[in-house]
C-alpha cells in the first residue's frame, strides 16, 4: 500500500527516545520540552513557543489565554477540520462560521468585514452580535493546507473591531506570507504535531507569539496553572503538556524541517507535471502572495461529488493506493448544524467534496508518486 501520509523517523527520533529513557525525563518536564519550544519559535518566526499535548489543545488554550469564554463568538472559517470548531465549543463558545475564497480554500476577508459590520454592533468596545446580544471575542484564521489567507486585511479588520487574531496554523509550518514567516502574523499561532503533519512528536502541538505576557499565560493556563510544587494553583488550568517522549521525537523532527517542507513542495509540483493536461481536474490553489507549505498534495474532480470521488478512493485502493476524500465542512457537521453561519457559504459549500488527497509522505518515492498519478489517470478515463 501506498499510504496517504505517514511519518519520516529517519533522523535522531530513534536516539533522542533512548535518551529520555536513559535519563528517566519520560514525562512532562525534560530537556526536549524546552529545546522544543525554542526551536518553534525560531522556525515560525516568534519570540516565544510553548509545546501542548495537541493542536486542539493549542487552540483551546490559546482562546482561553485570550478571554473567549461562555457565551462568546468567535469567527472561523466553515472548510476546516472540525477541530478548529470543537476548541471554540471547549471554551464555552460558539463559532461564527465564514466561507473561504477559491483561490485559497481559506477564510474570505472580505465576508468576515461584511458580516461584522452589518450584524455586529461596538458597545465600549465590545463587539455585539445584534440578533442575540452575545460578544464576538476574536477571529480565528485557518492556514488550509500551508496556503496563508490575506492576513494583511483580516488583521486590519481585526484591529477597528479590536479583535485577537489566533492563528490555526495546525498544517503549515514552513509556510510563508509576503517573505514573512507564519508566526509572525497573529497575536498568536497554533500548530499541530499529529502523526499526518509534515512534522510530527507523534501527537502534540505549539502555540507561539511576541507578547511575553500572554504567552506566559498560555504556559501557565496549559500546565495546571500551578504556582508552586506546594499545590498552590491560581487558574483553573489545563493538564495540556507534552511529554518529554513526545518532544523528543518533535525535535529530531524540527532539525529538519526545511528538507521536509521542501518534500512536501516537491511532491506538489511532481504530481501537476504528471497530471498537467488530464481533463477534468484542477489542481490544489497556492496564492501568489504566500510560499505555501503544500501540507497535502492531490487534486480538484471537478465534476465530482462526494460519492464519486469516495469511488474513486476504492478504485484506487485496489491498486494498493490510499487516496481520501477531505474536509467536510463544520455547518454539515451534526455538532454544528445550528452554529452561526455567514449569508453564504457557497464556495465551501461546492469545494469540499469533490477534493482528492494522494499520497503524499515526506519519504514517498519519484517512482510511487508516477504510479499513483497513472493509476489515477487510469480510473478517470475508464470512469468519467
Ligand atoms: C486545521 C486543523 N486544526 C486543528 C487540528 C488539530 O490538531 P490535533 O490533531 O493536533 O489536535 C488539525 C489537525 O489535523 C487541523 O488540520
Amino acid at each position: 500500500m501506498i499510504p496517504l501520509a505517514i511519518p519520516d523517523l529517519s533522523g535522531n527520533e530513534r536516539k533522542y527516545l533512548n535518551e529520555c529513557i536513559d535519563s528517566t525525563y519520560v514525562s512532562s518536564v525534560g530537556p526536549f520540552v524546552n529545546r522544543l519550544e525554542a526551536l518553534i519559535a525560531d522556525i515560525a518566526g516568534a519570540k516565544y513557543g510553548v509545546a501542548v499535548s495537541s493542536g486542539t489543545t493549542g487552540l483551546h488554550t490559546a482562546l482561553t489565554a485570550y478571554g473567549v469564554g461562555r457565551d462568546d463568538i468567535v469567527i472561523i472559517p466553515s472548510f476546516t477540520f472540525i477541530a478548529t470548531a470543537n476548541a471554540v465549543s471547549h471554551c464555552g463558545a460558539t463559532p461564527w462560521l465564514m466561507d473561504v475564497k477559491a483561490d485559497s480554500w481559506c477564510i474570505d476577508e472580505g465576508q468576515i468585514e461584511d458580516e461584522l459590520n452589518r450584524k455586529t454592533e461596538v458597545n465600549d468596545g465590545v463587539v455585539i452580535y445584534k440578533a442575540s446580544g452575545r460578544r464576538v471575542a476574536a477571529i480565528m484564521p485557518v492556514y488550509t493546507l500551508g496556503n496563508i489567507p490575506d492576513m494583511d486585511r483580516i488583521c486590519t479588520i481585526a484591529k477597528a473591531f479590536n479583535l485577537p487574531v489566533i492563528a490555526d496554523a495546525a498544517a503549515a509550518i514552513g509556510a510563508e506570507y509576503k517573505n514573512r514567516k507564519c508566526g509572525e502574523l497573529a497575536e498568536c499561532t497554533v500548530f499541530s504535531f499529529n502523526g499526518n503533519k509534515t512534522v510530527t512528536s507523534g501527537g502534540g502541538g505549539a502555540v507561539v507569539g511576541n507578547d511575553e505576557q500572554m504567552m506566559k499565560k498560555i504556559k501557565h493556563l496549559s500546565t495546571t496553572a500551578r504556582v508552586s510544587s506546594e499545590y498552590d494553583f491560581d487558574m483553573v488550568g489545563f493538564n495540556y503538556r507534552m511529554t518529554n517522549i513526545q518532544a523528543a521525537v518533535g525535535c529530531a523532527q524540527l532539525e529538519r524541517v526545511e528538507k521536509l517542507v521542501d518534500k512536501k513542495r516537491w511532491i506538489r509540483r511532481r504530481y501537476r507535471e504528471l497530471l498537467d493536461g488530464v481533463q477534468g481536474i484542477s489542481f490544489f490553489p497556492e496564492p501568489v502572495y504566500c510560499n505555501s507549505s503544500c501540507w497535502f498534495s492531490g487534486v480538484v474532480i471537478d465534476d465530482a461529488d462526494h460519492e464519486k470521488v469516495k469511488d474513486i478512493c476504492s478504485k484506487l485502493k485496489e491498486s494498493g493506493i490510499e487516496a481520501r476524500t477531505f474536509w467536510k465542512p463544520i455547518h454539515m457537521q451534526k455538532p454544528y448544524e445550528n452554529s452561526l453561519k455567514a449569508d453564504t457559504l457557497q464556495t465551501t459549500d461546492t469545494l469540499w467534496s469533490k477534493i482528492l488527497t494522494l499520497p503524499c509522505s515526506t519519504n514517498i518515492t519519484d517512482s510511487e508518486i508516477v504510479t499513483v498519478s497513472d493509476a489515477l489517470k487510469k480510473v478517470l478515463l475508464n470512469e468519467y
